[in-house]
């Protein structure tokens, strides 16, 4: 959205309960697995955000027919008509998960064209895992400028050992040797819960996967997957941002339906802090009520089940204002401290040494005018809005928007004074339904 802004008032104490929608992170990876099946899928729990919607103009363009109902989180895909494998570089661009496309692609055609996704704020984000390892599958890779053409007769099976448990490189392999004839095994490979949810959707396809200690797929081929209906997971990171929402505003929040049992570590470190945490039955749904003298604590992000990398620019903006020093490491991404620079501008004290930074908590931050780098330092500059003294202004909305549905919305129904001021851009105008267009108080 061009020339769009968030305009974030003091807002303290939040409180109330909050549903969540499913998770971008497994509705991306599942909207492209639908590639390795001709028919009508459906896919329930689907959050309206702007990746979403990417990834639906990707596959409508590929052949594929969609159908979105948004206000009931609805979205059926008919993967049938698929005939095309070139992938449209603008939407390459755009979104990285792209790349995702790439498996089920060359599993469906023997074919993929792309163009290379290229570096974000977040580092240079190479796609080497993917490509060395398709190659170990059979696959011709020939790069023409930006442009990859990919190209095998038949994929063939094997041992893929991946020397990072990358998410994107495990789901890309994996999707790709669903349809391979023989076995594959991937050893070192994620495990985050939006991976597993794709292994869910994969396995009610008609594919045969199991999960090996410590950390193997094994992938038997089948010789063909079918349509499925599934409900996407609900999502830890947006759950993750409401419940640091309210502790760093001295609130209470209730998230029935949030996957505590995938948010183990951040929850432990919460508590660390002082906050007072309830799971729900089964670890599922989370409720927290803010402490008011919180302590700072110190964490390293890492792979699944680790601290999420996706949680550390919020978490870092809940340390500015905590007693004490924190010190936070960022291993997963070798740039994924960009936001801190934001957060000094609202008078934060961050020390950045490489992929470390020290926060020593302060009194209390100030408004200013801030920009986001990327959806996570979006949220963190967003909640240090809210407990700042005056107004932030916060643009780079379309990382807002790419990452979240209409969270302001949500904030704004537990307490929070926030505002989007906002131009329509025409290709996300179905963003809004009639009457709600962004000038509106949210
Ligand atoms: C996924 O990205 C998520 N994106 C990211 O979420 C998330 O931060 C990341 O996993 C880690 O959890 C989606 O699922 C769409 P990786 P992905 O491959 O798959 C390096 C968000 O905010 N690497 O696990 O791209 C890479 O550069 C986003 O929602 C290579 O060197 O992550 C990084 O340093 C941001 N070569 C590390 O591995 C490769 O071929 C982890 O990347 C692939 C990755």
């Amino acid at each position: 959205m061009k020339n769009a802004y968030l305009q974030i008032e003091q807002s303290l104490e939040l409180s109330g309960d909050v549903s969540l929608v499913g998770a971008k992170n497994a509705v991306l990876v599942i909207m492209s697995s639908l590639l390795l099946t001709s028919g009508k899928s459906r896919l329930k729990n689907v959050p309206a955000s702007a990746d979403v919607l990417h990834m639906i103009r990707l596959l409508e363009e590929l052949g594929a027919q969609v159908t979105f109902v948004q206000d009931e989180h609805i979205l059926e895909i008919d993967t049938l008509g698929v005939n095309k494998w070139q992938v449209n570089p603008d939407i390459m661009k755009k979104m990285r998960a792209s790349i995702l496309v790439m498996g089920p692609l060359l599993a469906r055609f023997g074919r993929a064209d792309i163009a290379m996704p290229g570096g974000c704020v977040l580092g240079a984000r190479p796609i080497d895992y993917h490509l060395k390892n398709f190659a170990k599958m059979g696959v011709k890779i020939q790069e023409e400028g930006h442009f990859l053409h990919a190209q095998v007769d038949e994929l063939i099976p094997g041992k893929i050992v991946l020397e990072y448990p990358s998410v994107g490189a495990t789901e890309n392999i994996m999707m790709a040797a669903a349809l391979v004839k023989g076995t594959t095994r991937i050893i070192n490979a994620a495990l985050e819960p939006e991976l597993l949810d794709l292994i869910a959707v994969l396995k009610k396809m008609g594919a045969q996967i199991t999960i090996d200690p410590p950390a193997m797929l094994v992938i038997d081929g089948v010789d063909e997957l079918l349509p499925i209906t599934h409900e996407i997971i609900s999502d830890r990171l947006e759950a993750g941002s409401l419940l640091l929402a309210a502790a760093i505003t001295g609130g209470e929040v209730n998230l029935p339906q949030a996957p505590a049992y995938a948010l183990d570590v951040f929850l432990l470190k919460l508590e660390e802090m002082g906050h007072s945490i309830t799971v729900g039955k089964n670890d599922v749904g989370i409720h927290l009520k803010a402490t008011d003298s919180p302590h700072a604590v110190s964490f390293k992000t890492g792979p699944y089940p680790g601290f999420p990398t996706d949680l550390q620019a919020p978490m870092m903006a809940l340390q500015c204002l905590a007693e004490g020093t924190s010190t936070i490491e960022e291993t997963v991404f070798e740039n994924r401290l960009v936001h801190a620079h934001e957060l000094q501008k609202m008078g934060a004290q961050i020390n950045v040494e490489g992929n470390k930074a020290l926060v020593t908590g302060v009194e209390e931050l100030y408004g200013a005018h801030v920009i986001a780098s990327d959806i996570r330092a979006s949220c963190a500059l967003v909640l240090a809005g809210l407990v700042a003294k005056g107004t932030t202004i916060m643009t780079g909305i379309p990382h807002w928007q790419r990452g979240y549905e209409a969270l302001e919305k949500k904030l704004a129904a537990l307490g929070a004074n926030i505002r989007l001021h906002a131009q329509v851009n025409r290709h996300l105008k179905f963003l809004h339904r009639e009457g709600e267009m962004p000038t509106q108080d949210v």
